[in-house]
């Protein structure tokens, strides 16, 4: 198997490069171990192992930095090619953009030069930590995890809740208030190493889907962050986080994307050969049109999320309503494909024998992750009509 070269932009040649490596691991090493780890739900450290060493855990992240240099293109065609066969394996790779993207965006120098290139190579994995128990769709305005300054140190306190990769994770980006008098804009961000004082991880999930990839508790407890890792200025850690999600979630559109493809090619094949009514059920006009119907679906998912790839790649100014588009789309898409997938399948879908039930446990969650899908209508909407702002602060009334 190839090694990826680090490369500035991302031809495409470079990105054939790329996907042609992906696929042949992924034939070789994902797919036959996908029902394994849905079944044990333990992280694959050797799916892992084997992307890292093959370049594909820093895809986008600057090639100054130790990254391929790729674009968000190629990346989410990346995830999506792991997520066709384990939506659990494709988040190896999605949770690690995830993960580093704050401190690509909000990140000096020295702190880029500190941990991208462990970040790039998968030396060091990544979380991301916003959510908590009573904040989750209400980021900004539920947020209770503190953050006060001591000399020359960061005390932070708190809970985050369903933080994916957590407990793996070398560099946790954590999210938290500094100043609770100032709203979005007292929220600040931190680089938090898993060996801080006072870090340390809490419940593991049991959960539906992507049953590899572990989503746990984070307990910061007097937990202390040196001052030279506060991401950006104090306070601007919610536009941080938000700006993050505009990358991150075309991410979950792919997987959400893949799923539904690995999905429709296996619901394609069964359907070319099992036999119902002297004939094979796909020559059924029952079955044969839900398989039209979800491959309009999968394509139209596919475009929004390529459409939105570009976006993200030139730094367009509506990359928020981009990212919300694709995500509610392909989120969707994933759960009626895989969901007709396993009713073309009969009682054989049904069964843990065949990969679609695994595949419709694992699309649910594209639905709920980095933002809801109400959350995503909720971005769209006001990228249409704004945000409703009260008389008494927009001076109308
Ligand atoms: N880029 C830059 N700035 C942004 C922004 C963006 N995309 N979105 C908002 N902001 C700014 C706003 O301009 C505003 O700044 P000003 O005060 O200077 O005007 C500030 O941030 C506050 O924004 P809003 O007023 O829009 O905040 P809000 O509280 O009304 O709502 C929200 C924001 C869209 C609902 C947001 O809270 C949100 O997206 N919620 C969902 C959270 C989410 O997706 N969580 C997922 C967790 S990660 C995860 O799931 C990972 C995993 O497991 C794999």
């Amino acid at each position: 198997m190839a090694v990826v070269a680090p490369a500035h932009g991302a031809a495409s040649e470079e990105e054939a490069l790329i996907l042609d490596v992906v696929r042949q691991i992924v034939a070789d090493k994902v797919a036959p171990r996908a029902a394994e780890i849905d079944a044990s739900g333990e992280f694959p450290w050797d799916v892992q192992k084997v992307f890292a060493e093959n370049g594909l855990l820093g895809v986008p992240f600057p090639a100054e930095y130790g990254g391929v240099g790729g674009s968000f293109l190629t990346y989410v065609k990346v995830v999506e090619e792991v997520a066709k066969a384990c939506a659990a394996s494709s988040l190896i790779v999605a949770v690690q953009e995830l993960g580093t993207l704050p401190i690509m965006i909000a990140g000096n120098h020295e702190q880029k030069q500190r941990y991208l290139p462990k970040l790039a190579s998968g030396e060091y994995t990544a979380a991301y930590a916003l959510t908590e128990a009573g904040s989750g769709s209400d980021a900004a305005g539920s947020m209770r995890c503190r953050a006060e300054r001591k000399g020359d140190k960061w005390i932070l306190n708190g809970t985050k809740i369903w933080i994916t990769q957590g407990s793996i994770a070398d560099v946790i980006a954590v999210f938290a208030v500094s100043d609770p008098s100032k709203g979005p804009g007292g929220i600040s961000a931190f680089i938090v190493e898993k060996n801080f004082p006072g870090f340390k991880v809490g419940k593991v999930e049991k959960k539906m889907g992507i049953r590899g990839s572990p989503t746990v508790e984070l307990i910061f407890d007097e937990c202390e962050v040196p001052a030279e890792n506060l991401l950006g200025e104090e306070g601007t850690g919610f536009k941080t986080a938000m700006k993050v999600l505009d990358k991150s979630r075309p991410g979950i559109a792919a997987q959400a994307l893949g799923i539904a493809q690995g999905a429709l090619d296996f619901a394609t094949r069964y359907a070319q050969e099992r036999i119902a009514f002297g004939k094979p059920i796909g020559q059924q006009q029952g079955i044969g049109f839900m398989l039209a119907d979800m491959k309009v679906e999968v394509e139209s998912a596919r475009l929004l999320l390529y459409e939105a790839a570009r976006k993200c790649d030139e730094n367009a100014a509506d990359v928020t309503l981009w990212a919300a588009l694709c995500k509610l789309k392909a989120g969707d898409v994933a759960m009626k494909v895989t969901t007709d997938a396993v009713q073309i399948l009969g009682g054989f879908g049904y069964s843990t024998e065949y990969p679609v039930e695994r595949m419709m446990r694992d699309a649910k969650i594209t639905q709920i992750y980095e933002g809801t899908q109400q959350i995503q209508r909720l971005v769209i909407s006001r990228a249409l009509v704004g945000k409703w702002k009260p008389p008494s602060t927009n001076g109308a009334g």
